[in-house]
């Protein structure tokens, strides 16, 4: 297949790359494989990712696996981008999250603009999420992070389960991914990095402003075997 007949949208996001993290074990899945190369809907969550990826028309893709599943992405990258409009790489991850987004970054070409970073576990995260993204990281900020209102009142608990506090929930957000940096402020974040559950809070603690943009339902994050069923559901329906 050549550029000319693939059907994916022109490059409308120029100089933005993405990580896409999947080296994951999915523990709590409990698969019979890492969650990442798990199929949902006939496609693995890797595939879906993808799919959506070259809809948004990122053109730089570098897919952080499992070391010994390396070989086994690479195929699956190939049939998915052999139209030439998404270059994407295969690298290794590591032990956290925060060392299979740094191999991911470190993969990436220097003059990235805009780095986004994915989990491969919100497979069907909407390209219009991708899009906000990393409009909002043009438009000036230094992160981006798209949420949502949370619907539960959340308390905030000490050691022996004692509430501390309540905070206000309308000033709370459940944050997803494509979360979306400037690359140099992503970089300098993971340069003097510890770990942290998201990408964000990395940068946050550099003192950078960090903003949330509207997320979507569908970008939620598949964890346990209810997760998946309600994507195999979900899938279902958008056919
Ligand atoms: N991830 C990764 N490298 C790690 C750990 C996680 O690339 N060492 C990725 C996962 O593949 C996933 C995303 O980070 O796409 C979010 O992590 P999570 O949902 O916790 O996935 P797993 O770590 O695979 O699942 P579990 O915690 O249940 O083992
Ligand atoms: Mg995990």
């Amino acid at each position: 297949m050549s550029t000319d007949d693939c059907t994916h949208d022109a490059r409308t996001l120029e100089g933005a790359g993405v990580v896409v993290v999947a080296a994951g074990s999915g523990t709590r899945l409990g698969a019979d494989r890492p969650k990442a190369f798990v199929e949902v809907g006939g496609d693995s969550l890797i595939e879906h990712a993808l799919h959506v990826i070259a809809v948004t028309g990122i053109g730089e893709v570098v897919l952080v696996v499992p070391a010994d599943r390396v070989a086994h992405a690479q195929e699956m990258v190939e049939l998915e981008t052999g139209c030439g409009c998404v270059h994407a790489t295969v690298v290794a991850g590591g032990a956290e999250r925060t060392d299979s987004v740094a191999a991911g970054l470190a993969a990436l070409p220097p003059q990235t603009e805009v780095v986004l970073v994915h989990d491969a576990a919100r497979c069907l995260t909407p390209p219009e999420v991708f899009t906000r993204v990393v409009d909002a990281v043009r438009a000036g900020a230094a992160g981006v992070v798209p949420g949502l209102p949370v619907v539960d009142t959340i308390k905030v608990v000490d050691e022996r389960g004692v509430i501390t506090a309540t905070p206000e929930r309308a000033g709370l957000r459940a944050v997803q991914t494509p979360q979306g940096f400037a690359a140099d402020v992503l970089r300098a974040a993971y340069a003097s990095a510890t770990t942290a559950t998201d990408d964000a809070a990395l940068v946050e603690a550099l003192g950078h402003e960090v903003v949330v943009v509207e997320g979507h339902p569908h970008a939620f994050k598949i964890t346990g075997p209810a997760d998946l069923a309600d994507a195999e559901r979900l899938l279902a329906q958008m056919r």
